[in-house]
């Protein structure tokens, strides 16, 4: 086994349940703790998990708890808990009931597991990642979120059934914010080199942009009960084995631009490197006018969370 000696979630829900099965089954880590605050459900599910072992042939060590203080010394910790949307909810309408929640596992993040690396998942992400470096302290390397590789593959595979290409055989990502601003690049989208833009049309183009940034209410109209976590979870573990195994993927993730795309302080997605560091570099790509205008846009919606964040005074 290549990867690290332990990895944490922190909610074990329909995203933290799920992961922590892709997890365990690509074998990344010694151990793996799931934390809650429901009693049972981490340890029903870690054991579950667990006893598909002699199958399924990991030899990760996967248990359950609800106390943070368990996240100690972990090489990764995946923050998942809080609430999902409801049909009609916003990402944004999350906001300070998820922040409250994540203050606390950001200090317990800073005071058990001062060397990990976090990944964010909680919703409104952009903003829930923002506040869980302020509130660690880390620098931004070791602090990343994840939206770009979930609303990147929802993008690719609309692509690949329009054009009923393997879906592995289209490549291509999505910038900006997780919601309806975000920016799926069509600049940079091809079957194996092939841009999209020579084999679609204008308008079937513009319906799957439309489509992907619809993607996650798309899946929450159907479900009427939580939201998307399938795809999600290959999205997050994608991001989490690129991290353990060093693996220094070009991926689509949400990090604290640094003046990069002309932006600054705000937690955006955009193409980086990922590897065992964490944050190992942002790759700044041409864009055209369009997309770089609507990515301005995308980081103004960001911000305008940020200040209801602010206003909370949490
Ligand atoms: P879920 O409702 O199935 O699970 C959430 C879990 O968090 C529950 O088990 C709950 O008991 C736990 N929890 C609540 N408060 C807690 C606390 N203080 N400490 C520990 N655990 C606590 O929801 P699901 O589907 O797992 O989604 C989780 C979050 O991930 C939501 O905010 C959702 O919007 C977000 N999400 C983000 C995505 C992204 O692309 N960034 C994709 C999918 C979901
Ligand atoms: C999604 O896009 C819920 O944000 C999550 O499915």
């Amino acid at each position: 086994m290549t990867g690290w000696s332990k990895i944490a979630i922190i909610g074990a829900g329909n995203i933290g349940g799920t992961l922590a099965q892709r997890l365990a089954e690509a074998d990344v880590s010694e151990e793996l703790v799931l934390v809650d605050i429901v009693e049972g459900l981490p340890q029903g599910k870690a054991l579950d998990i667990q006893e598909s072992a002699p199958i399924v042939g990991f030899s990760t060590r996967i248990w359950g708890s609800t106390k943070l203080s368990d996240i100690a010394q972990s090489d990764l910790v995946v923050l998942t808990a809080g609430l999902a949307r409801k049909p009609g909810m916003s990402r944004s309408d999350l906001l300070g009931k998820n922040a409250q929640i994540l203050k606390a596992h950001a200090e317990a993040i800073r005071d058990h597991a001062p060397r990990a690396l976090v990944l964010v998942v909680t919703n409104p992400v952009d903003v829930m990642a923002y506040y869980v470096r302020k509130v660690t302290g880390f620098p931004r390397e070791r602090v990343v979120a994840e939206s770009g590789t979930l609303d990147s593959t929802r993008f690719r595979w609309f692509v690949a059934e329009a054009l009923g290409v393997a879906p592995r055989d289209v490549v291509g990502f999505v910038m900006g914010t997780h919601g309806d601003t975000m920016v799926p690049i069509l600049s940079h989208c091809s079957v194996n080199g092939v841009p999209v833009t020579r084999l679609l049309p204008p308008e079937k183009l513009r319906a799957i942009v439309e489509r992907t940034r619809k993607g996650g209410g798309e899946i929450v109209d159907l479900l009427k009960m939580g939201s998307a976590y399938y795809a999600p979870a290959a999205a997050q573990a994608e991001m989490a084995i690129a991290m353990a195994r060093g693996q220094n993927r070009l991926l689509s993730a949400s990090v604290l631009l640094n003046g990069e795309f002309g932006l600054r302080d705000v937690y955006l997605g955009v193409p980086v490197v990922l590897g065992r560091t964490g944050l190992v570099r942002v790759q700044e790509i041409d864009l055209t006018p369009e997309e770089r205008t609507a990515l301005e846009t995308s980081a103004k919606a960001v911000r305008t969370d940020l200040s209801v964040l602010e206003s909370l005074a949490l």
